[in-house]
Formats: structure tokens, C-alpha cells, sequence
């Protein structure tokens, strides 16, 4: 019998990839913007790690790890988020020391959850993650959301609102805590076992359970905002200010906890209103973390991140019509003598960033008319031995269906030009935009 693959993982299959490569395409390129720079950290840590970071009483960690000992009798754990690993690499690497500006990482990689598999969650998944060090100001709390929301935007995913809810400090939340704790103690008996579990170890956890969610008893839960100290609504105001004056949609979701122990503070969630993904619509969420790296035995600093869920992206995008792959230029090669000419012109582009195919097959024209079409080519140059004698090169726009005759050496230039003056070309290539264009 043959082999399949695990429960809860999936293949991306080549005739899949290209949304996967637009999508981290976009990451790579917003991320530049905000000057995040690239992470890679191990994929398992010691379960320690999650345990402190994460936090025990957690689904996460109690439920959800995949843990094993190694050979050498060490506990392991593949890890289920991003954060943790990155907090560790930033105080093992001393990634603070002699910088007094805040830094900005982000990461992707696949994370792992034992998670009951369905439609948007698995046990092997996908996350594009990033986390901000060196600041208590909510102007960075403010920067994380525009970031992510500036992705969604990058990838013309628009129907996704911002959750946000502030946990407060370490004050607020016992302030809260104490205060949830009076309010269900009298009625925990109508609610579910976890519920019962979560008043004695966890109890803001209490509001996010998808049992109860329901119950009378949820109607009236005390306010977090009214429980928060004074600086602490000080900060959430700020936040919320600062994405008004950007233009960010946002929701204040009272209700909003997140499943991971380390926030305080502002959090927050990417919710998706499409009924594609169904129960699993949230794409990404974060908060700010500012207790973290000094639990983690790092220093006394402030955080602040956010991760998504590549493959809910993915999910959503799928209703998206994708742009036909195409290439930039054809370059038809007529007669032996024009080989070598045509093959260091296409270098010369390909150098510059354009997209460039030529004939391998010695096709004549009719044969590399059919395959600079099946290629979708924005155009198609012909070098025929007269051509190369008057040290000239015909180029037709396969869009206008113009065609020029110009000098052979001054073609790269030709092409992104006319590409920059089309503003209506989607060309995403590095000479395009370097030169103006889209
Ligand atoms: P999280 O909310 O646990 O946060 O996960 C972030 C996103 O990962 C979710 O919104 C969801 O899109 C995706 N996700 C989670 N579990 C699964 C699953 N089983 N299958 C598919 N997708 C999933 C964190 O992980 C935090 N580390 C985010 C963060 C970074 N907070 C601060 N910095």
C-alpha cells in the first residue's frame, strides 16, 4: 500500500505555486518598505521555549504541541508560532546590544498544531510573521497594523476588518481578571467544562470560548476599557487615533482576548468578511507583548508583532482572477549568423530584469511567431541577417501591434520605456519600477 501524507498537512503542487510566490512576492517587498529585515529560526525549539513563552494554561500548549524527546532524552517541540523563536534568537544573539533603534524582523516558515484539521486550519501551516523590539510607544502598535494591513492591500484582499481591543498592562489585566472572576464565579455552572477550568487558570480565556460564545451569561461581561489604568487607555487611545489619521477600518472587538499568554496591551485581528473561508476567517492576527523578552530572561523592553495565516490568505485569494503569466520580450533569432547577436542582447535585458525567451528549437518564424504567443509576450523582437547588417532591430508591442524599427544596441532601453510610459502595465520587474513604472 503506498504512503500518503500526514492528517492536518498538504502538498503545493507546481500547478498551485504561482499564487504562493505572488503572495511571498508581496511579503518580500512591503516588508522592504517598513524596513523589516528577514529572520530564519529553527523550526523546533526546546519545549521549554513555548511553555514560558506561550504560556501553560493556553490551548496552544496544552492541547496543540507536537512534542517528543530527542535521542539525547530532550523535550522538543516543533514550534506552533513564530514569536517565541524569534524573541529567543533576539536575546540569544544580543540583537539589542549597540542599537538604539527599534528592530524589526519578520519571518515565514511552517509552524505545527494539533488542531482538529478542516477547511483553513491544519497541523502543518503556513505563517508570515513580524515583531518589532525597542519601544513602548503606540506609534509602533500603530506602524505592526498598517503593516499588515498594507499586505492585504498589496494582495487586493479587501474584505478584511481590523479587530482591536487593549488588554492593558499587567495592572489592567488583574484589575480585569479580578473582575471577570466576581462576575462568573456565581453562574460558572451554566457554562462548559473548559470554561470552568479557565476561571481557576486562565480567566480572560473564558471570553473566547467558542461553546459559550452564545450564553446569557456573555451578555454582559464587564468592559476591559474600564478596567484598564489610566496610562493604559492613554495608550489604546493613541493607537486608535494613529489609525484613524492613517485611514485604517477598524472594529474596537471588547471580546477580543487572542490565544497566546504574552500580550498587553493593544491586540488585534485581521478578520476576513468572505464567506470563503468559513469558521476560519480570521487571516492573521497580533498585539504588543511587553513583558516577553525579560520573562524570557532578555531585557526590560517593549514589543509588538503580528503573524498570518499564509494558507487563509491563499484561500481567499483563490476567488481572485490571476494575471495570465507572460514574459516581456521574444527575441526571434532568423538565420545562424544572428545567434550569437540575439543571445547577448537577451543577456543584456535579462541583466536589466525583463523577462526573456528565446528559440532553442531552430524554428523558423512561423514556429517562434507561435511560441513568443504561447508565451504571452508584451513583445517580440526580429533580428534577420539585414537587420543585423544595418545594425538595426524590428520590434513589434504585441499589445498595439505597432512595430519599430530601432538600433540593435538601444533595445533594453526601448522596452522599458515603453513599459514605463504604459501606465497601465502591471509589470512588476525590478527595471520597471526602478524606472517609474508600475
Ligand atoms: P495566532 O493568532 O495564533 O498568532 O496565529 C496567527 C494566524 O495563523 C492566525 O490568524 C491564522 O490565520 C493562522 N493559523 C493559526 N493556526 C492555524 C492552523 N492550524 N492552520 C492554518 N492557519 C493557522 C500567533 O501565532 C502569534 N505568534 C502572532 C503574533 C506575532 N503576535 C505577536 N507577534
Amino acid at each position: 500500500m503506498s504512503i500518503n501524507k500526514i492528517k492536518g498537512t498538504y502538498d503545493v503542487l507546481p500547478k498551485d505555486i504561482q499564487l504562493w510566490q505572488r503572495l511571498e512576492d508581496v511579503i518580500k517587498n512591503v516588508s522592504k518598505i517598513y524596513n523589516f529585515k528577514e529572520i530564519r529560526t529553527p523550526i523546533f525549539e526546546k519545549s521549554e521555549l513555548f511553555h514560558r513563552g506561550v504560556g501553560e494554561g493556553t490551548d496552544i500548549i496544552t492541547k496543540e504541541t507536537y512534542t517528543f524527546d530527542d535521542r539525547g532524552k530532550r523535550s522538543v517541540t516543533l514550534r506552533p508560532e513564530g514569536t517565541a523563536g524569534v524573541v529567543r534568537s533576539y536575546i540569544e544573539n544580543k540583537l539589542y546590544a549597540n542599537n538604539q533603534a527599534v528592530t524589526k524582523l519578520y519571518y515565514t516558515g511552517p509552524m505545527f498544531r494539533y488542531e482538529r484539521p478542516q477547511k483553513g486550519r491544519y497541523r502543518q501551516f503556513m505563517q508570515f510573521g513580524a515583531e518589532a523590539f525597542g519601544s513602548y510607544s503606540p506609534l509602533l502598535d500603530a506602524e505592526v497594523i498598517a503593516y499588515s494591513t498594507t499586505i492585504l492591500r498589496a494582495i487586493n484582499l479587501n474584505n478584511v476588518i481590523v479587530k482591536i481591543n487593549s488588554l492593558g498592562c499587567n495592572e489592567s489585566k488583574k484589575n480585569y481578571t479580578k473582575a471577570l472572576v466576581d462576575y462568573f464565579t456565581p453562574v460558572i455552572g451554566d457554562l462548559c467544562h473548559d470554561c470552568n477550568e479557565r476561571l481557576k487558570t486562565n480567566p480572560l480565556r473564558i471570553l473566547d470560548c467558542k461553546v459559550d460564545k452564545d450564553s446569557p451569561h456573555f451578555m454582559n461581561v464587564p468592559k476591559m476599557y474600564d478596567h484598564l489604568t489610566e496610562e493604559s487607555k492613554l495608550h489604546f487611545d493613541k493607537v486608535i487615533s494613529y489609525l484613524d489619521e492613517m485611514g485604517i477600518n477598524y472594529e474596537i472587538d471588547p471580546m477580543l482576548v487572542r490565544g497566546l499568554d504574552y500580550y498587553t496591551e493593544t491586540v488585534f485581528e485581521l478578520v476576513s468578511m468572505d464567506d470563503t473561508l468559513g469558521a476560519q476567517n480570521a487571516v492573521g492576527g497580533g498585539g504588543r507583548y511587553n513583558n516577553l523578552v525579560k520573562d524570557l530572561d532578555g531585557p526590560d523592553i517593549g514589543a509588538c508583532g503580528f503573524a498570518f495565516g499564509l494558507d487563509r490568505l491563499i484561500l481567499a485569494l483563490e476567488n481572485q482572477e490571476l494575471e495570465k503569466e507572460y514574459i516581456h520580450l521574444f527575441m526571434m533569432a532568423l538565420g545562424d549568423n544572428t545567434k550569437a547577436k540575439a543571445l547577448s542582447i537577451v543577456n543584456r535585458c535579462r541583466l536589466g530584469g525583463l523577462i526573456v525567451e528565446l528559440d532553442f528549437l531552430d524554428k523558423g518564424m512561423k514556429g517562434q511567431f507561435k511560441q513568443a504567443d504561447k508565451s504571452n509576450a508584451r513583445y517580440i523582437a526580429i533580428l534577420g541577417d539585414d537587420e543585423l547588417q544595418k545594425g538595426t532591430i524590428n520590434i513589434k508591442n504585441q499589445t498595439t501591434k505597432e512595430q519599430v524599427t530601432i538600433n540593435i544596441d538601444e533595445l533594453y532601453e526601448y522596452i522599458v520605456k515603453d513599459l514605463t510610459a504604459n501606465s497601465n502595465s502591471s509589470c512588476e520587474c525590478s527595471s520597471c519600477s526602478e524606472n517609474g513604472g508600475e
